[in-house]
Order: C-alpha cells, then structure tokens, then sequence
C-alpha cells in the first residue's frame, strides 16, 4: 500500500481562516483577541518558533505582545512580568517559550500564568480538567492532531491508537484526548515509552499511530501495520549541505518505509508543525470569547 499525504498545510490553513473569521468578528464586538509570548534568552529555534507565532497572530488579526528578557533573567522577574500579563485585559492568552533557562522553575512559571489565560494548555488545572473530561485548554499540539484526524477523514472511535512518547506536551494529553467520551474520540489507546519492552509489537497493532519520541527514525516501516494510519510529531534537524540553510527536518518516523504500509501519513515538515500555532490561535479567541461573554 502507498499511502496518502495527511495535509497538515492546508488543514492549518482552513483553521487559521477561520480564526481570523472569529477574531474579525469579536474585534467588531469590541474585544481584539490578544496574545502575549515571553522568550528569555535567544536560543535560535525558540526564537524562530515565537517569530512564527507573532506573525501567525498578525495575520489572523490577533493583537501580539513580543516580550523578550535576557537569559540572565531571575526567575521573580519572570514571575512578575506573568503576574503583570494576568492583570492586563488587553492580554487573553500568555505563551511563556520553553525551555527556560536552567536557572528558572519551569514548573512554577506555568502554575503563576492565570489558567484562564493559558491558551498553552500546559497549567495543572487545564490538565486536570482534561483529564476529567471537563472543559479547559487543550495543548496546541494533541489538540492540532485531533483535529488533523478529523479533517482527514479518519473515525476515531473504537479505534486502537498506540502513542510512542510520554511527554507532558505531547503523549499523555494525547492519551486523555482520545480516550474521552465523545465524538471525535473513544479510542482505545495504549502508550508506549524507552522502558516499553518489545515497541515493534504494540506499534504494528496500531490503527492509528503517533510517534513523539523526540528521535529521528525511531519507528522504522516494519514498525507499523498495513493500512494504519500514522501522524509523525517529530521534528529533527539532519545537516545536509544541498539544503538551503545547511540542514533539513525529518521526523521520529522513516518516513519513507513507514509510507509503504501506512493508508495515511503526516510529512515533516508540513503536517502536524502548522497544526500547533492554528491551534494556539484558536485557544486565544476562545479565551478572548469567555472575556466578551463576560
Ligand atoms: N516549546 C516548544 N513547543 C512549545 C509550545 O507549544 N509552547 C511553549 N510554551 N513552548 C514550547
């Protein structure tokens, strides 16, 4: 089987138009969606990802804030540029940029960020109440991957889905999403991990399989079962000197083996990556809706 592009562009693209809809008319009923992002320090890939979401911003017609500190920043500082945003009304999302220097708590940045502004989802209480099925900010990336199998055409229920990775960001907020009861998920899912013993066994039972392991070609086509359908959320620099800036991105998923047995399958880049900021968008306007709806 030659299995089909899951286009992450396009479907990204969709999303933003229609958030840029939804920011254009709450902006005509007086509340300009508004999203602050603090980068500290200027580590190049933290950069290049807090440029692309101001600019995602402006052309969703979303008001942005850049506020950027130096890497040197103390971590009461940082508190209190959060606290500052969580009073601002003007602000309806706050994006602190991870990593943060090692000097700074990561852990109570987050708990400091409102979590009626944290259109990151990464708050306990966002994650608690995902967990609990209740209404709350998903994390950009597993709610982008919802939506991808959505759009794509793909039913969710009953399905099994076996996730390789157990981040905070990506895996277990996977896991809660798709296991909830609703349309949409019911899956039965199974998460693997680097203690998993015998991968290659759960990955190939796989219906739908999602790999955020964080290693280039860690899932290889022998790995996956005929016809499943699979959604690579790595992101991995190789160094290739044809390649314009001297390196390319490949994903967690060898992409080309993967593609001989897979039905569908997301390309790196351009399939789950523009996901995330749509998804960011979209958690700003729902958050600027409960400021308009009072
Ligand atoms: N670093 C890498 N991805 C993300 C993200 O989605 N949000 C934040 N805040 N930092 C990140």
């Amino acid at each position: 089987m030659a299995a089909q592009t899951i286009e992450g562009k396009a479907i990204s693209a969709a999303v933003r138009e229609e958030v840029r809809l939804e920011a254009q008319e709450l902006s005509s009923a007086g509340v300009v969606p508004g999203l602050a992002t603090v980068l500290v320090g200027d580590d190049p890939a933290s950069s290049t990802y807090v440029r692309s979401k101001q600019r995602a911003c402006e052309k969703a017609g979303i008001y942005s804030r850049d506020i950027r500190l130096e890497e040197t920043t103390g971590e009461a500082e940082l508190l209190a540029t959060v606290e500052n945003l969580n009073a601002d009304p003007s602000i309806d999302g706050i994006l602190v940029q991870l990593p943060l220097p090692a000097h700074i708590n990561s852990r109570r940045i987050i708990e400091a960020i409102d979590p009626e502004k944290d259109v990151d989802g990464f708050h306990p209480v966002n994650l608690g109440k995902l967990l609990a099925g209740e209404d709350a900010f998903y994390p950009c990336t597993p709610y982008g991957i919802t939506v991808l199998l959505e759009r794509s055409g793909v039913e969710v229920e009953g399905t099994h889905v076996v996730i390789v990775g157990r981040s905070n960001i990506v895996g277990k907020p996977l896991a809660a999403l798709l296991m909830q009861k609703r349309s949409g998920a019911n899956a039965t899912v199974t998460v693997c991990h680097s203690r998993t013993a015998d991968l290659a066994t759960h990955t190939r039972r796989a219906d739908i399989l999602i790999v955020a392991a964080g290693r280039r070609a860690f899932v290889t086509g022998d790995m996956v079962g005929e016809g499943a359908v699979v959604i690579d959320v790595g992101i991995n620099r190789v160094d290739d000197p044809q390649a314009k800036r001297g390196y390319r991105l490949v994903g967690d998923v060898d992409y080309e083996g993967a593609a001989e047995r897979a039905s569908l399958i997301t390309p790196v880049p351009g399939g789950v990556g523009p996901m995330t900021i749509a998804m960011l968008l979209k958690n700003t306007n729902r958050a600027a809706r409960k400021r308009a709806n009072g």
